[in-house]
């Protein structure tokens, strides 16, 4: 874990504001000292994320989620603990020193490698793109394409050049061997020989959201049909690599995760959303060649609410929007879809009615249950009974996938009046469908969370050891009383030892506040809570720790009426797996003296 000292640790956090990094994920409310936003990491509705600005920890009393700012970061942008924390040193300026780097693993140096020969290509590229000689053909070609110098820039379009090995010998010269260069997918073997991929195209470099070259996506100039009638692929693009995944990243989030909408307008292609950016709307994405996945959606919540989906009007693409609609609703969002009818794409649609009528088309989006209900109803001849019966059947079948009830009766009006079936009637059918439906699940509670934080730690115990959730509590509790008072954690020291904690973490986190306390120092809950850095479930655990909101008239006493339930439980599981009589009396005679010692406690303060 000692990648950076606590001290280098902190500074780094506390140059950022946990709050405001949070809020370009999502809304952040302000309620009391808290701060509060519905889970990045579960389906809610009602917030129950917290955000502590001081400590720099987040918790969420819902699922549980938890830990410190540089965890948040880790679980926010996929990144590992140290590209997490660079990042938040970036943010702030701060440099990290080279000896603070851990050895970085064989993944991690292959990783770095592509990236780099990444960023090579991608100059490499824009470079030969813009070579008077060279580059004339596919500048024309972007010209054509109406695509201006700045949105050129603004993407970092290039130009792969019409030879076998102008991009390898440029890496070669960089140090880089030919198997590394197939491996980041810049070139392919061809008769045993290495051969540049991308060769006489225009490209389009994949940036992930943290602002790194993944990968590349290159289109020929003009048709893909060639003179003898053959066609070749229209766009060529990375394989799968170690850094490049097309199911798990978006092109363009790099870009439109700034524009503070809360809102993303959903495209099929890289044109597509090259134009509309240039058309001023800088909230603009596309998945890359696949249908939208769950890994995409999950990763395009976080940076809005609402997805726009404009996706070209024929059969593939309806049938590509009802799965996105779908797939956005089950990741908790919502979708509308912008209807771009006379023309093929967004981009033409550009050309043809200009930014203005894109501006009109998306301000006319249909939300997506209207958009399903319109496609049902093309589908049958309601001037006909049979027809009638079967719409109205598939209308309520669909209406039974909605959970706001709403915007359900509101629809069931409105096939009331478009069919002159009545509203009772069609109720009906969407409560038949309703019921054969499994639903959504509720928002998980604080005591779902409490109970499987239990099972958790209970799961790697022998039985006897288990514990409930009231005795977890307990010990979760003093923690954080303790976390709160030196002269209180001082106190605890002298009479419950780490060791009486029923789980390896709360023995960590009591050994670490003890040692802290007694060192005369502040206890420094974001740094404790790094020991566990990498285990998501220890993580949550520790930190939920220093997430107790509940204030105690007196916390002398809170103390030691916890320590005495802890001691008092952990004697009474050992006295019901005791058999020998001995033993029985030894337990006894200890739970004696544990109730006299009680009353000591409190006369001592
Ligand atoms: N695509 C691909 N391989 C192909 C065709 C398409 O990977 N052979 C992906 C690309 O990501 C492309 C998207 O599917 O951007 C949408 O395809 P299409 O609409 O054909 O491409 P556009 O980006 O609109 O390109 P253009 O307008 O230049 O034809
Ligand atoms: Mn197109």
């Amino acid at each position: 874990m000692a990648f950076v000292s606590d001290d280098l640790f902190n500074e780094i956090c506390m140059s950022n504001d946990i709050i405001d990094y949070a809020s370009s994920f999502m809304t952040v409310k302000k309620n009391g000292k808290n701060y509060m936003a519905c889970c990045p990491f579960h389906n809610e509705k009602t917030p129950s994320f917290s955000l502590d600005r001081d400590k720099q920890l987040f918790h969420c009393f819902g699922c549980g989620a938890s830990g410190n700012f540089v965890q948040l970061v880790m679980r926010l942008e996929a990144l590992d603990f140290k590209d997490a924390l660079q990042s938040l040193a970036e943010r702030a300026n701060i440099k990290i020193p080279e000896n603070g780097r851990r050895e970085s693993d064989a993944v991690t140096r292959k990783k770095d490698s592509i990236i780099e020969m990444n960023k090579l290509a991608a100059r490499f590229f824009y470079d030969s793109l813009m070579n008077p000689e060279t580059g004339r053909d596919a500048r024309a070609y972007f010209s054509a394409r109406k695509l201006s110098k700045e949105t050129i820039i603004k993407f970092g379009l290039g130009y792969a050049p019409n030879t076998t090995d102008a991009l390898l010998k440029e890496l070669k010269d960089k140090g880089y061997t030919e198997e590394q260069i197939v491996e980041a997918g810049l070139a392919v073997m061809r008769n045993g020989k290495a051969v540049d991929k991308y060769r006489n195209r225009v490209i389009f470099p994949i940036i992930n959201v943290q602002g790194k070259v993944i990968g590349f996506g290159g289109r020929v100039m003009g048709s893909n049909e060639l003179a003898n009638g053959v066609k070749i692929p229209k766009y060529l693009n990375s394989p799968q690599t170690v850094v490049y995944d097309k199911s798990s990243n978006v092109f363009a989030l790099n870009i439109a995760k700034n524009s503070n909408t809360r809102r993303l307008i959903l495209c099929e292609g890289y044109m597509d959303v090259i134009s509309v950016h240039q058309a001023g709307i800088p909230n603009c994405i596309a998945t890359l060649g696949t249908a939208l996945t769950e890994q995409q959606t999950r990763l395009l919540m976080r940076y809005c609410d609402e997805i726009l989906i404009c996706y070209d009007m024929d059969e593939a693409g309806t049938k590509a929007a009802l799965r996105a609609i779908d797939m956005i609703s089950a990741a908790g969002g919502r979708s509308r879809v912008i209807r771009i009818a006379g023309a093929k794409d967004p981009d033409e649609y550009i050309s043809k009615y200009g930014v203005s009528g894109f501006k009109t088309a998306i301000e006319k989006a249909m939300p997506s249950t209207e958009f399903k209900l319109s496609l049902i109803r093309r589908k049958y001849d309601i001037t006909d009974t049979d027809g009638k019966v079967r719409f109205v059947d598939e209308i309520a079948q669909c209406l039974a996938g909605i959970t706001d009830s709403v915007e359900v009766e509101a629809y069931i009006k409105k096939t009331a009046d478009e069919t002159g079936i009545s509203e009772r009637a069609i109720f009906g059918k969407y409560s038949e469908h309703k019921k054969k439906s499994p639903g959504p699940k509720p928002d998980r509670t604080k005591e779902d969370y409490k109970r499987r934080a239990v099972n958790l730690i209970n799961s790697e115990k022998p039985k006897e050891d288990r514990v409930s959730v009231a005795v977890m509590d307990a010990e979760r509790k003093l923690l954080s009383v303790i976390a709160k008072s030196r002269r209180l954690c001082i106190r605890a020291s002298e009479l419950i030892e780490p060791d009486e904690f029923s789980n390896n973490i709360y023995v960590t986190l009591a050994t670490r506040m003890y040692d802290s306390a007694k060192a005369g120092n502040q206890i420094d809950e974001a740094v404790i809570v790094n020991e566990f850095s990498g285990n998501t479930d220890a993580e949550n655990i520790a930190a939920a720790v220093f997430f107790n909101n509940e204030e105690y008239t007196d916390n002398d006493k809170t103390l030691y009426d916890l320590i005495y339930t802890i001691k008092l439980n952990r004697l009474e599981r050992r006295m019901n797996e005791a058999t020998d009589p001995g033993e029985i009396f030894d337990l006894i005679k200890q739970k004696n003296k544990l109730i006299s010692d009680r009353k000591e406690w409190q006369i001592k303060t």
